[in-house]
């Protein structure tokens, strides 16, 4: 049976990774595929020192890849949406099969290369592009098929969840956790991509758009990124009962699908308020099967390899025979659903999102300050869940006050902090932060 020649473009943390395991493991990744896999050329400006190319042909053009007639299937691994957009493009155009880790192109630009794809019959696969080394696309579009998918959340950003576990278990300063994590390769090339929830956003729309069937559509996720998160709003959040992470959440509801990005308190008790350091974890919420929590490494040179992998073995199963021919009709569709059943759901802007909140203020010490601030609450039809009113510090007039409320529209409580913020007794902004039970 012919040989499946692989190209890879890009040898760095990911594309080292995927050479290594592809040249280490080959003999049993042979055995799985049913076929010889060879990676015949790799595309790269600079060379990896950590893999032996000395056997390969190795091109500083990636395009040379993408035109090399011999390539079958041609993985991209150099991230961005300009050079990696024409790249994929053209692969796809010579009749090569896409194989990616990049979640920012597919997020971004994924309709226009699935379409372009299903026009040339080839797949786009991109397993390694959402939570590292977590099956969790196939778990999604294969597994939980039989399902409608009700909502899912996820730690889906390794180097955030990295930095706020070295911060609350170890005291961490953020600058000094984030430089760590790029020494370690979790990091993007622009780690505000990381921490503002960016990288977040890209994974999360993927997920939302296999769990309900619609278009990609990134430009309509709510993001907000942690590093406006505050060592004592970590430590008050403990108190409660709590730890904050950082989520991708989406969630079908009747008037349309939230999708938001952002810090959030979880009930210490749920397992995934326990899923730390560099590992993501995927909540999955199915009508027939209930939750399901995918767990596992989320970034990282060879568990992201591990993702890239499966992608290349699942398309060289569904190459057939000498001549390489894909049985187009039978593949799974891109997004789950096949092109033609997308639905264009309303995305709710986040004013209309519902959930709980942590709020924290300083506040006079003095007799009825609590009670202005519950009244306001109290009129706005927002109940409170838990109250705690901190000692007052030495020589210090204000003290801090932590509430929890119990779920409200988030234009209701905009609404009620700014009538809070204008009270005299209460210095400075109200902390805002969203809380999600997760039942
Ligand atoms: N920068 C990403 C993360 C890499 O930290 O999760 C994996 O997508």
């Amino acid at each position: 049976m012919k040989t499946v020649n692989v190209g890879i473009c890009g040898l760095g943390t990911v594309g080292g990774g995927t050479f290594n395991v592809l040249t280490r493991n080959n003999i049993e990744i042979n055995a799985k595929a049913g076929r010889e896999i060879t990676i015949s050329h790799v595309g790269a400006r600079m060379l990896n020192p950590d893999c032996d190319t000395s056997s390969t042909q190795v091109s500083d053009d990636v395009f040379s890849v993408a035109n090399d007639p011999k390539v079958d299937i041609l993985v991209e691994l150099m991230g961005g949406t300009t050079v990696a957009k024409d790249l994929v493009l053209t692969a796809i155009r010579n009749g090569k099969h896409v194989v990616t880790a990049n979640k920012a192109l597919i997020a971004e630009f994924g309709n226009e290369i699935f379409a372009e794809a299903v026009k040339h019959k080839v797949t786009v696969s991109y397993e390694a592009a959402v939570a590292g080394g977590i099956p969790i696309i196939r778990s999604m579009r294969e597994g939980l098929v039989a399902n409608r998918i009700e909502w899912l959340a996820g730690i889906i950003n390794g180097t955030g969840n990295f930095i706020l576990t070295e911060m609350r278990d170890k005291g961490r300063a953020f600058e000094d956790v984030l430089k760590e994590a790029q020494e370690l390769g979790y990091a993007e090339a622009d780690p505000t991509f990381d921490v503002e929830g960016i990288d977040a956003a890209h994974k999360l729309v993927i997920l939302a758009s296999i769990a309900f069937g619609m278009p990609l559509q990134y430009d309509k996720v709510f993001c907000e990124g942690i590093s406006t998160i505050k060592p004592e709003d970590v430590a008050y959040a403990d108190e409660l009962g709590y730890r904050i992470k950082h989520l991708g959440i989406a969630r079908r509801r009747e008037t349309g699908v939230e999708l938001r990005v952002h810090p959030t308190l979880i009930p210490t008790s749920r397992l995934i308020a326990n899923v730390d350091g560099v590992m993501n974890a995927v909540l999955v919420k199915g009508d027939a099967v209930g939750p399901t929590l995918y767990y596992g490494a989320g970034a990282g040179s060879e568990p992201t390899a591990s993702a890239v992998i499966s992608d290349i073995v699942h398309v060289s199963r569904l190459i057939n025979g000498d001549d390489l021919e894909v049985n187009y009709d039978s593949t799974v569709p891109h997004l789950g659903f096949a092109l033609d059943h997308l639905s264009d759901f309303n995305i709710l802007p986040i004013e209309d999102v519902e959930t709980a909140y942590y709020l924290r203020m300083s506040a006079l010490d003095r007799p009825g300050v609590l009670s202005k601030v519950t009244q306001i609450l109290s009129d706005a039809g927002i109940s409170i869940e838990a109250l705690i009113q901190k000692e007052p510090q030495d020589g210090q007039e204000h003290v801090p006050v932590i509430l929890l409320t119990n779920c409200a529209v988030e234009r209701q409580i905009i609404s009620a902090i700014q009538k809070i913020e204008a009270l005299e007794s209460v210095a400075g902004d109200v902390i805002r932060i969203r809380v999600e039970s997760l039942k």
